[in-house]
């Protein structure tokens, strides 16, 4: 492909050793949403917020935390499972870029890049994030690690922005790991996934990463771990509150819940009031009272089964071409493409 300094940086691959980044939120726009969201979700009934604000700088260390945790298996399990098929993806596929949907620095994508650099396919790759700081070392430590290889970095919202990806730089491999896709309900997930294959080409591929349906035990364990990393990183969403909003709430006033709902098969994350509270919200200009036991709905983490799973793809209007599961069966990858257009009779 040739390239010209007149042209459009969204019109064409980055070019080898080249770091480009393309940003469609700002931090203004982040902080805008954040007010929109909590003063809908404050004064709703239930009351609850998007599961994304749990991640500002602590809470992405504690989510780190928790993937280490005993009781938390599906980032051990999907990592064990990559290792076992990265190359089968990467063979399936031939892709030439790699696309990776939320989470810059995920070192299960790097299985990924390892093995579609052993097939010498590779020639860029997209990391997408809604936190610029995140994205813009995840940009240099790629760089770094793929010398040669093109780096799009990509600021935006998994919910809004995914049309817009680069189409550019080959075939594509878009990834979508960790199960982040449970934190959508099924609404929003439809949508999501008709996202993604408007966004693929016909030679583009989706791998997608899906915590399994299984034992109930384990699965809240996975969200109420023993040394109660999960429910402060469930309760650092009220310091997000409290630094930028000013709300006056306070960890001791909320127990950490984690239910699993077998109507939605989810596990749902709760705060729950410990007593009566009346609590100023300065930036929003509101007060939102809490009766005891009234929950905040934080955070909801949808379960997968194949069979579900394969038909919500394929309403999407993609077809899964291979499924995994690790040796436990606990967690699962699929890939999948885009069923083209139906050709007119002739
Ligand atoms: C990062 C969204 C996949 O839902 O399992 C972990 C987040 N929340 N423990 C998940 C999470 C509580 C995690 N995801």
């Amino acid at each position: 492909m040739t390239s010209s300094a007149t042209e459009d940086v969204d019109e064409r691959a980055p070019r080898p050793g080249e770091v480009v980044l393309e940003s469609h939120l700002t931090a203004e726009d982040l902080a805008a949403a954040l007010r929109d969201d909590a003063r809908a979700g404050l004064q709703s009934t239930p009351k609850r917020l998007p599961s994304k604000y749990l991640y500002d700088e602590r809470g992405s260390r504690l989510f780190d935390e928790i993937t280490r945790l005993p009781e938390y298996y599906p980032t051990r399990r999907e990592r064990a499972l990559l290792e076992l098929v990265a190359d089968e993806v990467a063979e399936v596929t031939g892709a030439h870029a790699l696309v990776e949907l939320g989470s810059g620095t995920s070192e299960k994508t790097l299985l990924l890049l390892d093995a579609l650099a052993r097939a010498g396919t590779l020639r860029s790759v997209v990391p997408f994030d809604v936190d610029a700081v995140t994205l813009a070392a995840a940009g240099r430590q790629l760089a770094a690690r793929y010398p040669g290889v093109g780096v799009h970095a990509v600021v935006g919202d998994f919910e809004r922005h995914v049309r817009a990806l680069p189409r550019t730089g080959g075939r594509r491999l878009v990834v979508f790991l960790g199960s982040t896709i449970g934190n959508l309900e099924e609404g929003p997930r439809a949508r999501f996934l008709a996202d993604v294959a408007a966004n693929l080409g016909p030679d583009d591929a989706f791998l997608l990463g899906t915590d399994l349906v299984k034992d109930v035990g384990r699965l809240v364990a996975a969200y109420d771990d023993e040394a109660g990393v999960t429910a402060d990183f469930n309760r650092n969403v009220l310091r997000v509150l409290r630094r930028e909003l000013g709300a006056e709430l306070d960890e001791e006033d909320f127990d950490h819940v984690a239910r699993w709902v077998p109507a939605h098969e989810r596990v749902e994350m709760h705060l729950r009031a410990r007593r009566d509270l009346r609590v100023a919200v300065p930036a929003l200009d509101l007060v939102v009272d809490f009766a005891e036991g009234e929950e905040l709905w934080t955070e909801v983490s949808g379960k997968f089964r194949r069979e579900s799973l394969t038909a919500e793809l394929e309403a999407a209007g993609l077809a899964v071409r291979r499924w995994w599961t690790d040796p436990d069966g606990d967690v699962a990858l699929s890939l999948s493409t885009p069923v083209g257009p139906a050709r007119a009779a002739g």
